[in-house]
């Protein structure tokens, strides 16, 4: 299949093509790189003996929309071009919307005009209510930052569309904590770029890019009192959406997937792996907690399992074996 992905020159985007190239699909890259470098995607080449080409382009921009669309001969669509801190949203809720929510109406006017109905659309776990229980589809969605409501009102937005014209092939998948590299170590995170998130910022401390790490809050309600998450390796996560392409071939429908292990780590957990696997010590001190932070969120992975036949595989070791490799050899980041 030939696939187009929104935010392809971002992290997850990034290991998405990877999969896409591995498993023999096409890919061209899309993204206005208000947070990543071009250089990133270059160096998918070196991968899967052919690269992804890159567009450089705003999915709020219908006409480049039209462009890219017209004689690009495009199979399906994997959107994952969004801004993505939680605090932010807080802060200035309609850059959210604005840049978030308008890219997903523009992209999908845009590829209902060209006769592109199959979409795999990034959400994420942060639609539903806190719960200590593993958190499946089904449950009540409740988000509690404007970046979690904004993703829900897409999902709505995908429900409406697939309702009024039923031929089209939609996959939402809910992320968990994607964390990790692709295990050749020539792409991952990169680590100049300012980030809110657990492993980015341990892995900062490791390269010296940041003192210490900030533990927010020992004094919740889980065995070493530091919260819980469901870590899932990003080459797992790249490959559930494979499977997700396979899943919408038989018949158009419309599905809603968790991807997750199913297990939880703590931060106290997380911190003594990465030195593990870097052989680097990652000073830390607590903090109070951090305002809005659920003590616990893991996935049930059953659907993706049942339906998808899909299933991480990749532990907490490989995760911060493979993120090292990539942080180790890319200290200054991808270049610009
Ligand atoms: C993980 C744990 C923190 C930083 C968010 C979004 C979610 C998704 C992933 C999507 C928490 C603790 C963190 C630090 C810490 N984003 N922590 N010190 O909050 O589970 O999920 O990112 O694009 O939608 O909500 O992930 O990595 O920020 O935090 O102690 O400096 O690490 O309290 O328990 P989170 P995270």
């Amino acid at each position: 299949m030939k696939v187009l992905v929104t935010g392809g020159a971002g992290y997850i985007g990034l290991h998405a093509a990877a999969a896409l190239l591995e498993n023999g699909h096409e890919a061209v890259l899309l993204d206005n790189l208000s947070n990543a470098s071009p250089g990133a995607t270059s160096a998918l080449a070196g991968l899967a003996g052919r690269t992804a080409p890159f567009l450089k382009g705003d999915v709020r921009d219908s006409r480049f929309l039209d462009g890219v669309f017209e004689g690009g001969g495009f199979d399906a669509v994997m959107h994952l071009a969004a801004l993505k801190s939680v605090d932010e949203s807080v802060e200035n809720p309609l850059r959210y919307y604005a840049n978030n929510m308008a890219g997903t109406v523009s992209l999908l006017q845009r590829m209902a005009a060209h006769g592109v109905r199959t979409l795999i659309f990034s959400s994420s776990a942060t639609v539903y209510r806190d719960s200590p229980e593993l958190l499946t589809e089904t449950l009540p969605t409740e988000p509690s930052s404007p970046y979690g409501r904004v993703k829900l009102f897409e999902e709505e937005i995908l429900r409406d569309v697939h309702a009024a014209d039923p031929e089209w092939r939609i996959s939402i998948l809910r992320y968990f904590n994607a964390v990790g590299a692709h295990p050749s170590g020539l792409i991952g995170e990169d680590p100049t770029r300012t980030s809110t998130n657990l492993l980015p910022r341990i892995g900062q401390v490791a390269l010296g890019l940041r003192e210490r790490l900030e533990v927010f809050g020992d004094d919740n309600p889980t065995p070493d009192g530091t919260c819980v998450r469901d870590y899932l390796h990003v080459m797992d996560l790249a490959n559930a959406h494979i499977a997700a392409l396979e899943f919408l071939r038989p018949e158009p429908r419309l599905a809603v997937h968790n991807l997750g292990t199913g297990r939880g780590h703590s931060v106290l957990e997380l911190i003594r792996a990465f030195e593990r696997a870097s052989g680097r010590t990652v000073p830390f001190r607590i903090v109070t907690r951090r305002a809005g932070d659920a003590p616990i969120s893991r996935a049930d992975p059953a659907r993706a399992r049942a339906e998808l036949g899909w299933t991480a595989t990749r532990g907490l070791d490989r995760i911060c074996a493979d993120q090292w490799r990539f942080l180790s050899s890319h200290p200054n980041g991808f270049p610009e």
